[in-house]
């Protein structure tokens, strides 16, 4: 019988061996063997191909002690087969030419088939899957309908959040409009990546925290609430991560997943006592961390752990995603210091 993937017991909250660790953006430019694939491929190059994106998803296992493969993709790519002209700009991040601008923009979204439009992403997964051993999970994962409905409509980078949150307010049928399609994106997308084998499923909020809790939980929260609800049947426990939200904890802890990821804002024990429903943990070292000194990232590491202090179904990670000038080394470190706390602590 296959072994269940350590992670996925921990976000269920069962007793494992070892904490399962991963870290977001795990594969990415901070690896110069990811920089090599991109000096002949764009992101999206990488995305549109199975065998190059199984292999950049497998970069980070090669290097270090991980117990997950995260997909490599990226949450807005259901929406260029919806008519979203998206292009990543180096320095700038990602640009929408035809943002959504008015009700009619919302209605001329084309509907998302994951088996038409997003194949390869879905055989890297199934790929992936036989390539890594069965204490490995692999996670696939979607933006959430707030994070994805913020670039549809603002297009490009904000400070402010100013157009998602004035078409919230003054085009509030249009905005819920957008969300009920965008459920369905999330939903589906996720829904087929379990399919396709995957053993976690995340939901990334990444904006959420740029709401306060009464327009989070009277215009975003049913949403994100509909997609979990809908993941029950697959099968695969499911972690929803959003940023800078500790306004939002106990909400965020309500709306029906298996898993709260929580970022480098609030001490990681001091997020979980605040979580209104009973639920699993991952985060949360600062993603700075890894920029410091041996003794600073050992130091960051065990005060992770420690607070944490063995409470079954913690996932551990960074707050956030991993900088693009950490120096792998630094990872490798973090890595040894998760374990080597786990071997003298035991
Ligand atoms: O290893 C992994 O974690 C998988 C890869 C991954 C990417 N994007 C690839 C990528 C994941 C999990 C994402 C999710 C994603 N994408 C999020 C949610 C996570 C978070 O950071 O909060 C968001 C908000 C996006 C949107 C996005 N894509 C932004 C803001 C940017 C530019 C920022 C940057 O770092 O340059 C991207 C581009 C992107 N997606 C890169 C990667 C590796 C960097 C550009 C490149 O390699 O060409």
């Amino acid at each position: 019988m296959a072994l269940t993937p350590r992670l996925v017991r921990a976000c269920r909250g069962e007793e494992v061996d070892r904490t399962p660790a991963w870290l977001m953006r795990q594969a990415g430019r901070y690896l110069p063997e990811y920089r090599k694939v991109r000096e002949a491929h764009s992101l999206l190059d990488i995305c549109a191909d199975a065998e190059l994106t199984s292999k950049v998803t497998l970069q980070p296992l090669e290097r270090f002690d991980l117990d997950a493969a995260i997909i490599f993709a990226d949450i807005l790519l259901p929406l260029v087969p919806m008519g979203i002209d998206l292009d990543f700009v180096p320095g700038k991040g990602p640009v929408i030419q035809n943002p959504i601008q008015s009700p009619s923009d919302v209605e001329a979204l084309k509907p998302f088939d994951p088996r038409d439009h997003l194949s390869p992403t879905l055989e890297a997964i199934t790929s992936v899957r036989t390539q890594v051993n069965q204490d490995t999970a692999v996670i696939g994962f979607a933006g959430a309908p707030f994070t994805l409905a913020s670039y549809l409509i603002e297009g490009g980078p904000t400070k402010n959040f100013g157009r998602v949150k004035s078409f919230m307010s003054n085009e509030p049928e249009a905005f819920l409009a957008l969300m009920t399609k965008l459920r369905e994106v999330s939903g589906r997308w996720l829904t087929a990546q379990a399919e396709a084998g995957a053993d976690a499923l995340q939901l990334f909020d990444t904006w959420a925290g740029w709401l306060n809790p009464i327009t989070y939980e009277k215009q975003v929260m049913e949403h994100s609430r509909f997609v979990f609800h809908n993941l029950k049947g697959t099968g695969c426990p499911t972690i929803h991560f959003a940023v800078g939200a500790p306004h939002l904890i106990e909400l965020l802890s309500q709306v029906g997943s298996d898993v709260l990821g929580v970022d480098w804002r609030l001490s990681i024990d001091e997020a979980w006592n605040r979580f209104s429903m009973d639920c699993a943990i991952q985060g949360n070292l600062d993603p700075t961390a890894l920029l410091g000194s041996e003794q600073h990232i050992r130091r960051a590491v065990i005060d992770v752990m420690e607070r944490v202090d063995r409470r079954p179904g913690h996932i551990f990670n960074l707050g956030h995603g991993i900088l693009p000038q950490t120096p792998p080394h630094s990872v490798t470190i973090a890595m040894d210091a998760v374990r080597s706390y786990e071997a003298t602590a035991a």
